[in-house]
Order: C-alpha cells, then structure tokens, then sequence
C-alpha cells in the first residue's frame, strides 16, 4: 500500500553533462518499473538540465535544499516555487550534511518542510542519530527530538507531501550499514512516533526511507522490513548499473 521510493542524493558531484549522461544511462535500466518511485536530486545547476532529460521517462526531480521564504532579499538562497518551476517534485531537506556543516537546525526543518509543502513539493525530510549518539543510548530521543520539531504544526492533509528518511549519520559513506534489524527498530519507532503525534491513519501511509551505505547488495534486506519504504541512497545513485539495481530491487 505504500509506493517505495528510490532516491539517489547526488550530493555535490557532477556536472550539467555528466547529470545528463548519468540520467540517460539510467532511463533504460529503470525504463520498466513502474511499481517504485524513482528520484534524482543532482545539484542545483543541473536542475532543469535533468528535468529536460527525464522527461517521458519514470524518473522524477529533487533539489537537495530549499529557502523557506518564496522570494527577497535573501543572496544565495532559492525558494522551493522556483524548484517546482525548474521541474523539481521532490526536495530533500535537513540532510545530516546539512545539519552538520550549514547550521541546520530543527527548527529551520520545519519552516523548510512548511514552505516545500505550500509550493507542492514532496519533502523528504531527514532525520538520523550520531556515533556518539546512539553510542550512548540517546538514539530514541534524538529521533524523538528531530521528528517532534521537524515536523511540529504541519496540517493532516500536509502527510500526503512528506517523506522521511532516516539516515544513521555513522553510516553514511562509511560503508558501514544500520543492520536490516537496527534499521527496522527506527524506523518503526519513527512510525509509532507519527502516530502519537498525528494519528494511525497518517503513520501508516507515510513512506519511511532509510539512508546511510545503500548498495545493490543489502537493499532487499532492507525493503524486506515491514517498515522500510524506500532509499535515500549516495554514493550508490552516482553510478548508472548501482543505482538501477537498488531501483530495481523489487523485480
Ligand atoms: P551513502 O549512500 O553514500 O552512504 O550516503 C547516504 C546519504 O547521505 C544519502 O542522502
């Protein structure tokens, strides 16, 4: 009942024609699975040269960031209409990298994931825990903490426009997976989470990826969790045969 998604965070690789190389390589491999939705997100150059080449095929667009204002006096900054303008559906928002290296906070989350939603975009919304963390047993109250004010005061109806992605921050790129059983442990927490906070209903619609050291070789013990939506995938998603192959995981 709930349609995984495949999402490939190109981070900041690639080149306009590298992203259009990579997209058209890619087109065929995934040309016939229609039973996953299946996302890019290359950098913000490469947006509507992406948009360009998917078009006709089964693959769709996220920004990997967004401004939550709609427009201003605001260097730098791009506001999530203009994603939708540029051909995005989807935008990742509050990636760990983000957290850790641009001053992401909970809060500026929510006002992202608020903005994204009221211009029609999917946000993909990540939450995950350190090393230190979970080394320490806060796993759960990190989470808590993250989904709480991530996604404080948004609307039932709202769901229909979120995803969430749990991304371990000890295992992304450092080929070292959340086992299937450490993943399916968040990720039902995160569930039971959503309905507490909002109700059955939106906890059990709402598609809930994990992320962090994805491959062609342990994604079908991760989908095979009952509570495991999808990918966010990186490294993986910069290669045409890797990233068809998690895309593929379900024929
Ligand atoms: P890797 O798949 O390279 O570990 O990256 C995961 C990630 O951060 C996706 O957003």
């Amino acid at each position: 009942m709930r349609t995984p998604v495949i999402a490939g965070n190109w981070k900041l690789f690639k080149t306009i024609a590298e992203s259009v190389a990579l997209i058209n390589e890619l087109k065929p491999l995934v040309a016939n699975n229609h039973g996953v939705e299946i996302v890019v997100a290359p950098v913000f150059t490469a947006l509507s040269p992406v948009c360009a080449a998917i078009q006709g095929s089964n693959i769709r667009l996220a920004a990997q960031n967004c401004f939550w204002e709609e427009e201003g006096a605001f260097t730098g900054e791009v506001a999530p209409k203009l994603l939708k303008d540029a051909g995005c559906s989807h935008v990742i928002i509050g990636h760990s990298e983000r957290r850790q290296y641009f001053g992401e906070t909970d809060l500026s989350v929510n006002k992202k994931t608020k903005a994204a939603i009221a211009a029609r975009l999917t946000a993909i919304v990540c939450v995950g825990e350190t090393l230190a963390e979970r080394e320490s047993e806060q796993t759960f109250s990190v989470i808590e903490k993250q989904v709480q004010a991530g996604l404080a005061g948004l609307a039932v109806d709202d769901f229909a426009k979120v995803v969430i992605a749990y991304e371990p921050v000890w295992a992304i790129g450092t080929g070292k997976t959340a086992s299937d059983a450490q993943a399916q442990e968040v990720h039902l927490f995160i569930r039971n989470l959503i309905a507490g906070l909002f109700n059955q209903s939106i906890a059990g619609a709402v598609r809930i990826l994990y992320g962090g050291s994805v491959k062609p070789d342990n994604v079908k013990g991760l989908m095979a969790q009952p509570d495991i939506d999808g990918a966010l995938v990186g490294g993986a998603s910069l290669k045409a045969e890797s990233f068809a192959a998690i895309a593929t995981f379900n024929v």
